[in-house]
């Protein structure tokens, strides 16, 4: 028995994925991006002594927090960073909105690939930037960049600055290094930033490798600002730390002036003392937690197979992809959640073009993923 097959109890009134939802008392919640997992228990120590001492005041990240950050960099990516280039924010989103904010002007463009994590086009919009999408093409059961339209895109709209996301959410892409090549050529070729979110970098799967996109050339480096984080890693989402990583000095204290005047920057104390514990102590965990996710994903793709739900590959995070539009419904995670009280994300969270997809976390119990597919499978329409 894996330390992974325990199920936890997180029906709790405070717990997002676990919300109640009225007529269903034994709802399934593979939807928002965290684990149905204990964390590490060196991070629940390390909380918990921090608890005990009963004093919660404004903190820094110290010597120790540097180590631990920059020496996960390095061991798990191979990529060397300054901890003096790392900004400690409340959150990846919050980074990406503080670096649009502080490196762009009003109705500049910015480029995404869609489908993508929802709220990072809300916040370019939201942030009065124009939103220039490239989609994804699918190619069997995999998604690719089209180099071509990205390109003619970013000198029809003037793009000034590229989120990227890698490992990609939803479409489970983990960019290889050539890809990453040819992005940063074409955005170093058009005077471009590149924001990188990277916080699904520790959930890359066998054959495949994280490569920060940063850690690329020099030239690279200072055009880029990488979004890292070690809440979906290790857990801890619900501690809202991030540690944002720019190389550039200008472009650093532009982002770090900003997040002085909105009041929001530096760590809080459980978020500093997570994630310093999680990086120091977490990677065996980390490591058997991969094979377990592994064979999750396994079990998903073989039990699917053949039926009307086709799986996206899925080389990076716990988080797959499924085009579900031969069902007879328009809605299919709101069909899954009446009929089989399973709850996805829905695709068109990530794409207005994807209403007819659904992303399903496969971050708990074994059990739990056979008791879903369970249901799934029962359902004449599949
Ligand atoms: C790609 C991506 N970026 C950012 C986030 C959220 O990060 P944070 O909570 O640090 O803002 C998520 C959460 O699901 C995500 O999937």
């Amino acid at each position: 028995m894996s330390i992974f097959d325990e199920i936890v109890n997180r029906n709790t009134p405070e717990d997002i994925k676990y919300m109640k939802i009225e007529g269903i008392d034994d709802l399934i919640p593979m939807w928002v991006a965290d684990m149905d997992f204990r964390s590490p228990d060196e991070v629940v120590d390390a909380l918990a002594a921090q608890s005990k001492r009963g004093v919660f005041g404004y903190s820094e990240a110290d010597e120790a927090y540097d180590k631990a950050v920059t020496g996960w960099f390095r061991k798990r990516y191979g990529w060397e960073v300054d901890p003096g280039t790392v900004l400690k924010l409340p959150g990846v989103v919050y980074g990406i909105s503080l670096a649009i904010r502080a490196l762009t002007e009003k109705h500049d463009s910015i480029l995404i690939f869609e489908p993508l994590y929802g709220p990072i086009a809300k916040s370019v919009k939201g942030n009065d930037r124009h939103l220039v999408i490239s989609d994804l093409v699918r190619n069997g059961t995999r998604y690719e960049i089209d180099f071509d339209d990205m390109e003619r895109k970013i000198k029809e709209n003037n793009v000034k600055m590229l989120i990227l996301c890698n490992p990609h959410n939803p479409v489970g892409r983990v960019w290889t290094g050539d890809e990453l090549m040819k992005i940063s050529e074409i955005c170093l070729k058009n005077h471009m930033i590149i924001v990188s979110d990277e916080i699904h970098a520790d959930f890359v799967y066998s054959g495949h490798k994280h490569i920060p996109i940063a850690s690329l050339s020099d030239e690279v480096n200072k055009i880029t600002i990488t979004c890292t984080s070690a809440t979906k890693s290790f857990n801890i989402a619900g501690i809202q730390a991030a540690n944002i990583v720019i190389a550039d000095d200008s472009k650093r204290r532009a982002v770090d002036k900003l997040s002085l005047t909105t009041g929001a920057y530096g760590l809080n104390i459980m978020g500093l003392v997570a994630t310093r514990a999680a990086y120091t102590y977490g990677e065996k965990w980390l490591d058997e937690l991969k094979v377990y996710l592994e064979k999750n994903i396994e079990l998903v793709k073989t039990r699917l197979s053949g039926t009307k739900l086709k799986v996206t590959d899925i080389e990076g995070t716990y988080l797959m992809w499924i085009d579900a539009s031969e069902l007879p419904c328009d809605d299919p995670a709101g069909f899954f959640l009446e009929k089989a009280h399973i709850k996805f994300s829905e695709g068109s969270f990530f794409s207005n073009k994807a209403s007819r997809f659904i992303r399903m976390n496969v971050a708990c119990p074994r059990s739990v993923v056979n008791e879903a597919l369970d249901r799934m499978l029962k359902l004449q329409e599949i």
